[in-house]
């Protein structure tokens, strides 16, 4: 739109003044449709009627002033140029006219010279609303595009704070609201959410956010009461990587969490089971499993891995001689040393134990630790001669726990030997055979507990001799 296809509404009660007027205009705009009102009520019923863009509006009409039609113009909704028109001696009436809203004044003049610039003020006019209309547009399409921001932000499945770098919070969607239980009216800083459970977690992850600029997103998992949440905190950002604001991401894992621990619940029975069924074999070693279990935790919790890991070598550790069913009973209760070939068959238990697990869908790495219990970290261990780093963690942990309850229980060939000698062992591998820290963690837990510390009851000594005396 341009003054040359504009419409344009005269108002002007002298018509001969309106007559040169509208001439002059069309003389200079041949496109331009051109209204003409001769009084205030007019020039307002086409205002509503006709939507002109441009309105000429001359200080004195016959009914009312051209001021209070213009204070009418300005309380309507959309965008006019008004160009008021006044005698010469009201400049006054000019000042107040542009307060009001007007675009621009021109003077009439006694000779009508003022027509003469008349299409050039129009023009001008016309700019100033056209910038208006363009700013009033942009502005328009920054409150939809936030409208729509804000739309999706409350549909999203995520708990979902946008906070300032400043702490000051921006937004809660509807889920944050929800989940926080808090309201944005009443919460406008973090600061506020100081005795909220999850205040202190969303500082230290955004400090750990804010202090790397290199880091995208820090995520963590939260106990919140009954819930297990999953906080993801991320950056903002403008062009230049300028941080405008942090974007808090929480979710409520607690059913999947759940839903996996009772399947890992019923993969632990399953294993159990298993792994009972092998000792039943062997009353030799009952117990064996659960204590290999119980040495191989403390020092897994005694390195800090995390329970989810530490579950997986549990299973690992009920498993590990689980290839052992396939070995004759005769063996394996043999009150005399083994044959090499004997010997060469019960090595056999780690593959075979490998082929029994490695199709079953385990969240952890519990067929290889299994497969490698029985590797030392210079490469002379089996089946597979792995050396150093080749050796997963878990299998390393396994192979330290497997040693010390070994040497400590009895076996059909002799009786336990005793902690000082399982000692002795672990020292005389230290960094060759075992892994360092597992053997220095496993060290610690016996000088700790002032000797062995993983028999349970049902495999204490005296009843694994009440079991071997009832053999006999
Ligand atoms: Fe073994
Ligand atoms: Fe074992």
């Amino acid at each position: 739109m341009n003054p040359f296809s504009a419409t344009i509404l005269v108002c002007e009660d002298d018509p001969d003044h309106r007559m040169l007027m509208v001439e002059a205009l069309q003389e200079q705009f041949p496109s331009a449709r051109f209204i003409e009102a001769e009084n205030g009520a007019e020039c307002l019923e086409l205002l509503s009627r006709e939507s002109p863009h441009i309105v000429i509006l001359d200080y004195r009409l016959g009914d009312m002033d051209g001021i209070e039609v213009l204070e009418r113009i300005a309380a309507q909704p959309g965008h006019v140029a008004v160009l008021l028109v006044t005698s010469q001696g009201d400049e006054q009436i000019a000042v107040e006219a542009m307060k009001k809203g007007a675009a621009d004044y021109v003077v009439k003049d006694s000779r009508m010279a003022f027509i003469d610039h008349l299409p050039i003020s129009v023009q001008q006019a016309f700019r100033r609303i056209q910038a208006e209309i363009e700013k009033e547009d942009a502005l328009e399409k920054v409150r939809v595009s936030e409208a729509l921001n804000r739309t999706i932000i409350d549909q999203m499945m995520e708990a979902i704070v946008f906070v300032k770098p400043d702490g000051s919070i921006l937004h809660l969607n509807k889920l944050a609201r929800l989940l926080l239980g808090i309201d944005q009216s009443e919460i406008r800083h973090l600061s506020d959410m100081r005795d909220h459970p999850l205040a202190g977690e969303f500082e230290i992850r955004m400090k750990e956010l804010m202090n790397d600029a290199n880091m995208r997103m820090v995520e963590s998992e939260f106990i919140c009461g009954e819930m297990i949440l999953t906080i993801r905190v991320s950056p903002a950002m403008r062009e230049h990587d300028q941080l405008v604001g942090i974007i808090i991401a929480i979710s409520d894992i607690t059913k999947t969490r759940r839903e996996e621990m009772e399947r890992l619940e019923a993969i632990n029975r399953t294993v159990f089971a298993l792994a009972k069924a092998v000792e039943l074999r062997d009353p030799y070693t009952a117990g064996h499993a659960s204590n290999v279990v119980t040495i191989a935790t403390a020092i897994a919790r005694r390195i800090n891995w995390d329970e989810k890991r530490i579950l997986g070598l549990k299973l690992a550790g009920e498993l590990h001689d689980i290839g052992k069913i396939a070995i004759p009973a005769e063996i394996l209760t043999r009150p005399t040393q083994l044959s090499p070939i004997e010997r060469a068959m019960l090595k056999e238990h780690t593959e075979n134990g490998y082929k029994i697990l490695k199709d079953i869908h385990f969240p952890f790495p519990v067929a290889e630790a299994v497969y490698q219990h029985h590797e030392v970290l210079d490469g002379s261990g089996y089946p597979r001669g792995l050396i150093g780093d080749q050796i997963i963690p878990e299998a390393r942990i396994l192979c330290v726990a497997d040693v010390l309850d070994a040497i400590t229980s009895h076996r059909p060939y002799r009786p336990g030997l005793g902690v000082d000698k399982a000692i002795e062992q672990l020292r005389k591998g230290y960094g060759t055979w075992y892994d360092p820290e597992v053997v220095d963690n496993a060290l610690a837990l016996i000088e700790e507990a002032g000797g062995v510390f993983w028999l349970s009851d049902s495999t204490s000594y005296d009843y694994r001799l009440r079991e071997i005396r009832h053999e006999n």
